[in-house]
């Protein structure tokens, strides 16, 4: 008779620590049901739900919770249950990672889903800090390109915008001033962007340059009053920023200046995010953000770090 080998049960604390992850999760399972059958969270409510799920982060981050399971279990109920939502977007990443230029666009246009039982649930995204911060950038590069605009008197302005996505900010320059004399350099590696992004764009074409390029391979050529990024360098490595501000920091005319954003270490939104989209960024600090500039060539005397109405997205500007 051959030998039988019989694995050794778990040991006593692994099983403890699975039927604690079983019962979050479970808990989870009736809080969402809970909302789910209720047609979604209703504003007087966000604040029991993101407190759930800051807690559920909570757990994951002691390793009470798996990571695995928890995706899993998202996955599974996001497909059922939320299709079409913008939390299904984000899951879904249709072109490649949670931020492509569609997604962006749907923040800014506030979209949601045509389902009437689910609006709510897009509701509930577009109230969290995140999706608000993104849609004050698209403020503060409006506002940052007239002030730019009102300090060459009459010059022109010449603009480089790296990963340009939908261009809805650069749109919404534009149809605040329509005659304005800039010239725009749009950069982006997704040909869908740059499509979108003409599209939006399609009245002040005169002005605008789309470059279908991996900004991490071809930096331009030609020099600039105000080189722009948001939504790119807080999806990048420290040595991978450093390389890339280093490049920016060469295309700009003296007297210019760089302005790149970056989610701040005050996201509140983070752990919803990361969860219920799968979306991770780099967030950074202040305080990372000048180190970064200071190994990338910038002269900190100026460097300075701004941040929208939230707080939840910083600039880092840098004067040449
Ligand atoms: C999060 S969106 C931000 C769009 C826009 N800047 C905004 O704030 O509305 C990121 C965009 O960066 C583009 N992108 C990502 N990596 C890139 C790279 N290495 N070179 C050029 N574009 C890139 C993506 O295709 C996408 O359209």
């Amino acid at each position: 008779m051959s030998a039988v080998a019989i694995s050794p049960p778990p040991p006593v604390q692994a099983q403890a620590a699975a039927r604690r992850s079983a019962q979050i999760l479970r808990q989870l399972d009736d809080l969402l049901h809970d909302f789910i059958s209720k047609g979604g969270p209703l504003p007087w409510e966000y604040a029991l739900l993101n407190r759930a799920i800051r807690h559920l982060g909570d757990e994951v981050r002691a390793g009470v919770i798996l990571q695995t399971d928890l995706d899993a279990y998202i996955d599974d109920i996001t497909r059922r249950h939320l299709p079409g939502t913008m939390q299904a977007e984000a899951l879904e990443a249709k072109y490649g990672y949670s931020g492509d230029f569609q997604i962006i666009d749907h923040i800014y246009t506030r979209h949601t889903t045509a389902e009437p039982h689910l609006r709510h649930w897009d509701l509930f995204f577009h109230a969290q800090a995140a999706p608000v911060a993104v849609r004050n950038r698209k403020a503060y590069f409006v506002h940052l390109m007239q002030e730019h605009l009102a300090a060459r008197a009459g010059r022109s302005l010449d603009v480089l915008n790296v990963a340009s996505g939908p261009c809805r900010d650069l749109r919404e320059f534009f149809l605040e001033q329509p005659e304005a004399a800039v010239t725009v350099d749009c950069v982006d590696m997704d040909a869908r962007a740059i499509e979108h992004g003409s599209r939006l764009c399609l009245p002040w074409l005169d002005r605008i340059t789309f470059h279908h390029r991996n900004i991490l391979k071809h930096t331009p050529a030609r020099r600039y009053d105000l080189v722009w990024s948001a939504g790119l360098f807080d999806y990048v490595s420290d040595r991978l920023f450093i390389h890339l501000l280093s490049a920016l920091l060469q295309v700009v005319k003296p007297g210019g200046e760089v302005v790149v954003g970056n989610f701040s270490d005050h996201n509140p939104s983070r752990d919803y995010m990361e969860i219920f989209g799968r979306w991770k960024l780099r967030h950074r600090s202040r305080e990372t953000l000048l180190a970064l500039a200071a190994k990338a060539g910038a002269d900190l005397a100026q460097t300075v770090v701004r941040w929208e109405a939230e707080g939840v997205n910083y600039f880092l500007h840098i004067r040449r």
